[in-house]
């Protein structure tokens, strides 16, 4: 039988090849080694899409067992059941056939859902070794204040509080784990952020929402980190903050409500300007997902007491950068911690007893 002939993959020409290397393509282009997460528990917020979909495909292939952490998405969004199944497809083809790999309900958007997807995780009573506070939105179509149920700014609450409330309450969880890890997917926009939690927080619609509660978020996960630290039996739990890379994802397409995607029409003009240059110059998810994976398995991002460099930390990709000086600042870094204590009432919780308890 004749064997059809594969012809050769064209050759880029010169003009090509310097765009992409102008693009920083190539240069950033990373491969970082599997990691063996055999019988390990990772959740994902935000799993079904982008970054944090890739990084849970690239758990799965390693081993790992998986919840997925995802609201029931608008009907444009890629579902989690679809995830998941690719998820499951990956485990099998790295030999992995007996991984639990779900995904649950846990909208951002809700407190009330969080705190049902934290118990429901604790009820199983497995340790919890890799969290990746991952889910996030950019800004809102309207560009109005968009206030959510629960009484807070929405870019505020999905990006940030809801995370602070996960964490907090799974941190009986992550202690039991051998050397847990909570990856924090913060940005390099925080740079950009204005450090006003009480005056701001919940009063700007966009889009400077978007880069301070980055800020917020990377001077909160230090701020834990140290306290943590000071605590013996939590002091082995590691908290990151990594900026993914600039990448060609979701993020950037402005986030409509249900009225606004029944009335149709063309999203704000940023939309398109956002998406112009992400399409030229971002990388792709799988690259991004590459800082969430290294800081849930190298060994340089566990905590002193496993042997790595430490925790509190912020990485651009996979590279330790110096974060805004309001994240190392312990007078800044109090007053987070006493806001977002009080955002949610974490002591009348008793989500703070933990961290006490010496
Ligand atoms: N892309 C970048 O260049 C970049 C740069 C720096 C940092 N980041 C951060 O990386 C993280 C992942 O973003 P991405 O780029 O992968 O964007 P993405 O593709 O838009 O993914 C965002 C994820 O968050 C989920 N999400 C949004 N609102 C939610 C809610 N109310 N409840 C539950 N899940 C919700 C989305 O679910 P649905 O499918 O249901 O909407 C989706 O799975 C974000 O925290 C983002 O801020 C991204």
């Amino acid at each position: 039988m004749a064997s059809a002939k594969k012809s050769p993959p064209p050759t880029p020409s010169p003009f090509w090849c310097r765009w992409q290397a102008a693009r920083g393509l190539e240069g950033s282009h990373l491969t970082i080694p599997d990691a063996d997460l055999g019988g390990k528990w990772a959740i994902i917020t935000g799993g079904n899409n982008g970054i944090g979909r890739e990084a849970a495909i690239r758990f799965a292939s390693c081993g790992a067992n998986i919840i997925l952490g995802c609201r029931e998405p608008p009907p444009h969004e890629k579902h989690p059941d679809v995830t998941a199944s690719d998820c499951k497809a990956a485990a099998e083809a790295a030999g992995h056939n007996s991984s639990t790999i779900k995904w649950w309900h846990c909208d951002m958007c809700d407190l009330a859902s969080v705190e049902a997807f934290a118990r429901r995780w604790l009820a199983t009573g497995h340790a919890l070794d890799i969290l990746a506070n991952n889910a996030g939105m950019g800004r809102t179509a309207s560009g109005k204040l968009t206030i959510t149920t629960d009484g807070f700014e929405i870019v505020h609450q999905v990006n940030f509080l809801s995370h602070v409330l996960l964490t907090m309450t799974l941190l009986p969880s992550l202690a039991r784990a051998e050397d847990p890890r909570v990856v924090c997917s913060t940005s390099c926009m925080h740079y950009l952020g204005r450090f006003l939690p009480r005056t701001d927080a919940n009063r700007t619609a966009k889009p400077t929402s978007y880069s301070n509660n980055k800020l917020y978020f990377q001077t909160w996960l230090t701020e834990l980190q140290s306290r943590l630290s000071a605590n013996p039996n939590l002091e082995h739990i590691s908290v990151q903050g990594v900026h993914p890379g600039f990448v060609n994802t979701g993020i950037w397409t402005a986030v409509k409500s249900a009225e606004e995607r029944r009335e149709g029409g063309k999203g704000p003009l940023g939309d398109a300007v956002y998406n112009f240059f992400v399409s030229w110059f971002g990388i792709d998810a799988q690259q991004g997902s590459l800082a969430i994976v290294r800081a849930a398995t190298a060994k340089e991002y566990a905590t002193e007491k496993r042997g790595g460099e430490g925790g509190g930390r912020y990485f651009n990709r996979i590279w330790p950068a110096v974060p805004m000086p309001q994240t190392l600042d312990p007078g800044c870094r109090q007053e987070m911690w006493d806001f977002v204590g009080e955002e949610l009432g974490l002591k009348d919780k008793g989500l703070l007893e933990m961290l006490d308890a010496l």
